[in-house]
This record gives structure tokens, sequence and C-alpha cells, in this order.
């Protein structure tokens, strides 16, 4: 065991709650993750506390202005950043539409963007309907839906050229798991002039964000998934952010990362987000806050490939699932794409629900997947994180059994 798993599992109050009197193996949630219990208190405290809009010279307003400045520092230690190079916004799909017509302004015919087809439609439609704006052209890097659906290195060479502007790719696939290898596409990007923008909403619960080892231009999040409220983040490297031009008032500020915020902040969710940076800190030890965070996740996604090895090793046992996406724990994240034979997938999520476990059936807005994977229906995704247990791996292993023996 690489953190006390009971002590995890206390710190959600949701996982102690049963429904309709039902016990329920929560998995990656309704939603998003289940949130933790100082999170709820930390927006409520703010709440409470009361807050009002930035620039006031009264408390309140200078006490909202200290939680911004918490939240950045708090997710500039989870991604490995500084603050200023956080922005905040309503959702990551929110901001990618802002930051994408940004990003493609002044480009013409003899552009191109190129998103993927292992992507989130969050981190693809934006910037195809931003390409549309300009008249920019788009390409599509595939991927191989016979090799773990990881990206296909042919496509990513063909794609990305001299007149590419923009890549816009997924760390991870939030709906086959795959975790993508990010160096070749960034590496090529960059050496073509372009912009690398990654949807890391689904990578960052479960693995360590560096955006400098990366050298992503920009990466996006959503706290949700990490165990905080609805709200979602971007990072953008402050040259990038000092540069371009967002849609922006007039009358907001023009200084990075503030001039990319758009509105009036939902400042009880930076409170939240700070609680869930610091709830995930404080499953690892170290020095310093991001110390703290790198020895957490690594503990956490460890941990996490022991519920993978289990559920890949109970359905590979099933007579009639199939697992679409990679078969070993280390390539991937603990979300798994399964069709059951002869059961439709909304009918397998309908019956695993009765059974008590929450999963998704259909395409979660992974519309190019499942198109490429010619997968009308979709297919049912079951997601664990590091709050399941082996014990809850087993108990969906065991319903799906019986779905896919008709009973
Ligand atoms: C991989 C991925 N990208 C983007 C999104 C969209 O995020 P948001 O709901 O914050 O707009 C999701 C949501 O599930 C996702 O899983």
């Amino acid at each position: 065991m690489t953190f006390d798993i009971d002590a995890v599992r206390s710190g959600f109050p949701a996982l102690s709650r049963s429904q309709d009197g039902q016990t329920v193996a929560h998995l990656d949630g309704p939603g998003g993750t289940q949130v933790h219990a100082s999170v709820i208190a930390a927006m409520g405290a703010m709440l409470e506390r009361g807050g009002s809009n930035l620039g006031g010279p009264f408390s309140a307003s200078q006490d909202s202005v200290e939680v911004v400045a918490e939240a950045r520092s708090a997710v500039a230690d989870l991604l490995g950043s500084d603050p200023g190079e956080i922005v905040f916004g309503q959702n990551m799909t929110s901001l990618t539409y802002a930051m994408s017509r940004a990003i493609t302004r002044g480009l013409s015919s003899t552009d191109n963007v190129v998103v993927t087809r292992l992507d989130h439609d969050a981190n693809v439609a934006p910037w195809i309907q931003a390409a549309e704006t300009v008249g920019a052209q788009v390409r599509f890097i595939d991927f191989l839906p016979d090799a773990g659906c990881r990206l296909d290195p042919e496509s990513i060479e063909a794609s990305i050229d001299a007149n590419t502007a923009v890549v816009a790719v997924t760390a991870a696939s939030n709906a086959t798991g795959t975790v993508t290898d990010l160096s070749p596409v960034i590496t090529r990007a960059h050496g073509n002039g372009a912009l690398v923008y990654v949807d890391a909403v689904h990578f960052t619960p479960h693995r360590l964000v560096d955006v400098r080892a990366l050298d992503a231009d920009f990466l996006a999040c959503s706290s949700y998934k990490w165990f905080g409220p609805h709200t979602g983040i971007v990072y953008g490297k402050t040259e990038l952010l000092d540069r371009l031009h967002p849609f922006k008032l007039r009358p907001s500020p023009d200084t990075s990362p503030d001039r990319w915020e758009t509105g009036t902040q939902s400042f009880e969710s930076l409170a939240g987000v700070r609680a869930a940076v610091d709830y995930l800190a404080s499953l690892g030890s170290g020095e310093d806050r991001r110390s703290r965070i790198v020895d957490a996740m690594h503990r956490t996604s460890a941990y996490e490939e022991q519920l993978s090895r289990a559920f890949l090793d109970g359905v590979e046992a099933i007579d009639g699932i199939t697992l679409v996406g990679p078969d070993r724990p280390t390539d991937r994240t603990p979300t798994f794409a399964v069709d059951v034979r002869n059961h439709p997938p909304a009918e397998v999520a309908a019956k695993l629900a009765a059974a008590g476990i929450f999963v998704w059936s259909g395409d979660y807005y992974a519309w190019e997947v499942m198109r490429r994977l010619e997968r009308p229906d979709g297919l049912v995704r079951i997601g664990f994180v590091h709050y399941n247990t082996v014990e809850e791996v087993d108990q969906v292993v065991n319903a799906l059994q019986h779905v896919a023996a008709g009973a």
C-alpha cells in the first residue's frame, strides 16, 4: 500500500453515504470525482465570509484577492508552473473556446490547426470552429485502435508541418484511458514553430503534471476531476499570455493572467480549488507543497496501477467482454472502455447502476473517438481513482460478469 486508503476514504463524505439504501461503488463519480471534505469546508467558509469582487478598498474585496492568489499559487504547485501563468474560468470547455479564438486570431487559409481523433470534443470542436472563422485549414492526427488507441506516429508526422500554427492534443483519453506520449507531438510542433495546447483534464487526477518538463505552451485541466469544485484552469507560458490578445472587456485588467479571465470569478470555488490541491499534497511528503504533490502523485499512480491490474485481469477472464484501449497499466489511467457482447452500452450502464455502480455509456463527448472506432452507441466507461479499492474493482468485475452471462 502506498498510502492509507481508509484514511483517504474517510475524507470523502459521499463515499460513506449509501444511496437509495444501496451500497454505492463510487467510481469517478456521476459528474467528476467526489469532493473532499476539506474542499467543502473551504468553500462554505468563503461563502460565510461573504467575499466581494476584486479591487475594492474594503476587507471583503482584499479577502477575495487573497483567495485568488492562493488558488493560483496552489495550482501552480500542482502543474509545476509560476502562479502568474494560471488562468481560471468556468470550465475547461469555456476556457478552450476563449483561448482557441485568441490563439487563431490572424491566421489565414495557408495556416493549419491540428487536432486529434483521440481527444474529448472540448479540445476539438473549439479549434475547428475557430479555424473556420479565420479560414484556416484543420488536420487530424489519427490513433491506432489496435495498438491501445495511441496516437499514430505517422499521422503525427504527416499532420504537423511548417504551416501549422497550433496543435491541440490530449494528455490522456477520457474514453479509453490511453496516456499520450506527448513528446513526439510537442517536439515536432515546436520544430515547426507551432504552439501546443494540451488537454490534461483526464490526466491530472492520475499522473503528475510538469508543464516545464513537457514544454507545453498551454495546458488545460478542471478541478472537479481532482476532488475539487467545478472550475476550469489553463496554464499558459507567461510570454504567450502577455503577447496574445484575449477577447476581453475594455475596463477589465490588461495584465496577465487576469486579462484572460472574463467576468467575476467564483471565489468560493477558488477557495475549494486551493483546498483540493492541499488535499492532494497531503497524500505525499516533502519540504514544500510541490514536492509533496510530486510524491503524492507517484504514490497514487502506483496505487491506481494496482487497481488497473485487478480490473484488466478480471475482465480478461470474462467471455464476451472486449476492452478498447491499452492492456498495460503503465500505458493508461484506470479508466476503461468496454463492450459487453450482445448488450448495448446503455443497458450495461443501467444494470450496473441498479447494482449501485455508477458508470457512463455512450461517447462521453469523446465524439471523434467513437466515430473512429465505429461505435455509434459508444462504449461503457468504467473509471477508478485513488479512493477506490481492489474490493470495489472486484465488485465491478463480478457485476460485469453477471451482465455478460445474461443474468
Ligand atoms: C478529457 C476531457 N477534456 C475536456 C473535458 C471538458 O471539461 P469541462 O467539463 O471542464 O469543460 C472533459 C470532461 O469530462 C474531459 O474528460
